[in-house]
């Protein structure tokens, strides 16, 4: 059947209840907003979705919907979606029409008008009945609509995994009213028209179903929550209600997961005559966060379009590709590929705006890597570290194993100063290895040795299984050839196949054991060879499964030549520290000679003026990656130039926003801190440490320090004061 959208002002809903009663009469469906709007989704975009999905709008006209905003955006949505109009006049005449509404007006001449005459609705029924067909609309249409509309009403079911729940729950109370950036992600299934033909409703609701399933499922993976079920599609939100710093990258490892499965199950329907395809669009921008619900519903507004810009992202993208806009882009550039669009004229914008299409990942999995791809600043300070590092390294070379822990707040320079001091030794010295453990990789077993593996034995997630393992066998062989026990376990924790039937059947325990023992093995004998150094980078995110393997390859390493450095940030708490092989570096935020030393460094071709420098140290509050962004900030947005050989500022510092580079870690900063605070008045500041002071790790050691006036970023976790976040002004 048919299905007729019907635009009209609220207040005559009495006569569209009478008339739509007739058109169902007469065997169409129709839909209005009054009953058909499903509780808990945007108006806005279910009334736009339905608009898309219906064949017809019958447009009642009135007094009162002439000058209805609402009912204008409906016919121009129509309109503009190239849906067949038919006016219904009720209280007005044709010419008033034309008068008040010429938009409309232009919209339906050509188009027979039905007025409510002396026959009333029932005749003006029968009318409205007569030219639908005369469009072709026949009552006995097979159509999409009804399956879309209850897919709409089915989904929203789908319970979210309490882990998530919880930490909604718990993020509830601090993320209220709040400006969050967050990252939008917009999916849907296309292609289904010509489906519906071949497939009863019934089938057709059950595709989308299972492809909506799909959808949730990952985006619930990376912890992103689904805002709205659009019918064939959702709207999904990362960095709110729950707040990640990485949730760009988590959308689209999202995106590319929904990818992936809907290609799959594209494929597996395609036997069956059925095909359809996905588009996905992403922007990242601000939104105000409103009331989260009992039933976890997040209301937000949107800002600077942030949603809507993520939306025509998707509606322009080709089927099966994921397409995103250019702050997006910026933020995950490194982490992922990318293909430049050109820019994109999209209705509604007077300029064009830049859009990307998502290849795969890129070369870096964590932001320093971003960091090395883009080129590193000149190192600068902390010596007194490097030594430290240093002076474990001639222990280790003489045979005693050290555990070197590297702690500090994220961005402050942990990875960097490991890197220096592994730049500063000679490379025939020793062999480095190096494993990532990732924010939303808590839940992979092995993950940061599945990198230390992939890395030693040269295998690239590119690699098929027979050129993995070929290296994997040619590589032990080499080493010593009484290592082949280690082969089985191996392979298993490659997802390589396992040749040894026996090793294949033992209980998962054993395995477990097996493998611990293996790893060790290869890692011990290799340090016969030469000294080795084992990096495990952002431990705050290891999993259960690699702590425990680090806990047992610790008490072999007094009387082994492996260095392994464990970097990770205070909220980690670390087993280990009470080791004898154990010792710590704790990494404070750069005194302000330090910092300045690193403006100068960035800006490689002048010197700061003493206002501007002035202004970057307060910002950057002794924290590199601050400093780094906000000055990289300055320089690409324009806010500074040049005036001989000095740069200088060329806006109000007040008009200077925090970048959004650095927004998210400080949005989830600021919400692990209230999470470890009792009552609001007790906020502190957070970002800046007393200079030098010798306070213990960990954050909540930050939260009683009194902030020196004019220095530090300021990060209060009080609302208003987060507000000021986005726009600091030069006051503070
Ligand atoms: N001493 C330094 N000299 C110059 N640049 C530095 C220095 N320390 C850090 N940086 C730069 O600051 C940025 C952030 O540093 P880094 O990635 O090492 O921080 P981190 O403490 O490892 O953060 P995370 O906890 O997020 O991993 C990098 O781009 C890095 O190159
Ligand atoms: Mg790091």
């Amino acid at each position: 059947m048919a299905t007729i959208f019907i635009s009209h002002s609220q207040h005559d809903v009495a006569v569209v209840t009478a008339i739509t009663k007739g058109m169902e009469e007469a065997g169409y469906h129709t839909w209005y907003s009054e009953r058909d709007l499903q509780s808990g989704a945007s108006r806005t975009i279910q009334i736009s979705e339905a608009i898309a999905q219906c064949e017809a709008t019958v447009l009642v006209v009135s007094s009162r919907s002439v000058t209805s905003h609402q009912v204008t955006k409906e016919a121009v949505d129509a309109s503009e979606k190239g849906k067949p109009l038919l006016p219904v006049l009720l209280d007005i005449t044709p010419a008033q029409l034309q008068e008040l509404q010429l938009g409309w007006w232009h919209a339906v001449s050509g188009t027979a008008i039905v007025g409510i005459g002396a026959g009333g609705i029932e005749d003006a029924t029968v009318q409205i009945v007569e030219l639908l067909k005369r469009h072709g609309l026949h009552p006995e249409m097979k159509t999409m609509a009804s399956p879309i509309l209850k897919a709409v009403a089915s989904t929203p079911d789908k319970p979210l995994p309490k882990s998530l729940a919880d930490k909604i729950l718990a993020s509830r109370p601090s993320m209220e009213g709040e400006r969050k950036q967050v990252t939008v992600l917009f999916a849907d299934v296309t292609g289904f028209t010509s489906m519906a033909e071949k497939l009863d409703p019934e089938d057709t609701h059950n595709l989308i179903s299972q492809a909506l399933t799909f959808i949730t499922e990952e985006v619930h993976r990376y912890e992103g929550t689904i805002a709205q079920f659009l019918g064939d599609g959702v709207m999904a939100l990362f960095g709110a209600p729950i707040a990640h710093e990485d949730a760009p990258q988590r959308a689209l490892h999202a995106s590319m997961g929904i990818r992936k499965h809907l290609s799959e199950y594209a494929r597996s329907l395609r036997p069956q005559g059925i095909e359809f395809n996905m588009r996905i669009g992403l922007n990242t921008g601000l939104v105000v966060v409103g009331r989260i619900g009992d039933d976890l519903t997040m209301e937000h507004t949107a800002m600077g379009d942030t949603v809507n810009l993520a939306s025509r992202m998707q509606r322009s993208a080709q089927p099966g590709t994921i397409r995103v806009s250019e702050n997006t882009y910026r933020l995950t550039e490194g982490y992922f590929d990318f293909k430049p669009l050109g820019p994109l004229r999209l209705k509604g914008r007077s300029s064009p705006v830049k859009a990307y299409q998502l290849g795969g990942f890129g070369r870096a999995k964590t932001r320093f890597g971003v960091s090395v791809v883009r080129g590193l600043t000149p190192f600068v300070g902390r010596k007194k570290e490097l030594d430290h590092l240093l002076d474990c390294f001639e222990l280790v070379k003489k045979g005693q194993g050290q555990v070197v822990g590297i702690v500090g707040e994220a961005g402050v320079g942990k990875s960097r100063l490991f890197r220096q001091m592994v730049e500063m030794l000679p490379r025939e010295d020793y062999l480095y290895m190096e494993g990532e453990c990732l924010h939303y990789g808590e839940t992979v077993a092995y993950l940061p040795i599945l990198g230390i593996l992939r890395s030693y034995f040269g295998i690239e997630e590119s690699d098929v299984a027979p050129v993995a393992k070929r290296y994997l066998r040619d590589r032990i062989a080499r080493l010593d050839q009484k290592l082949e026990s280690v082969l089985p376990p191996l392979c298993e924790l490659l997802s390589l196949e396992v040749e040894d039937p026996q090793y294949t059947s033992l209980p998962p325990q054993q395995k477990r054991e097996k493998t611990f023992e293996a790893i060790r093995s290869l890692l011990l004998r290799e340090s016969r060879n030469r000294p080795l150094i084992i990096a495990i980078e952002d431990l705050q995110w290891i999993d259960k499964t690699s702590e425990e393997f680090l806990g047992q390859l610790m008490g072999r390493l007094p009387v082994a030549p492996i260095m392994l450095v464990l970097l990770y940030r205070p909220q980690y708490s670390n087993p280990w520290t009470s080791k004898t092989c154990y010792t710590q570096i704790r990494v404070d935020e750069m005194s302000p000679e330090t910092s300045a030393e690193m403006v100068h460094a960035i800006l490689r071709d002048g010197t700061a003026a003493p206002e501007l420098r002035q202004l970057i140290l307060s910002r950057g509050a002794g924290n590199p990656l601050f400093i780094e962004e906000f000055t990289r900030a300055l320089l690409e947005k324009g806010y500074i130039r040049r005036s001989n050989g000095q740069y200088v500022l060329a806006v109000k510092p007040d008009e200077i926003q925090v970048p959004e580079t650095v927004q998210g870690i400080i949005g989830a900063r600021i919400d692990n801190l209230k999470g470890t605070l009792s009552a609001p008045d007790d906020y502190g500041h957070v970002g800046r440490t007393g200079r030098g002071s010798q306070r213990a790790p960990g954050v909540g050691a930050h939260l009683r320090e009194e902030p020196l006036p004019g220095d530090g970023i300021h990060f209060q976790a009080r609302p208003d004061t987060r507000r000021r976040l986005q726009q600091p002004s030069g006051s503070e």
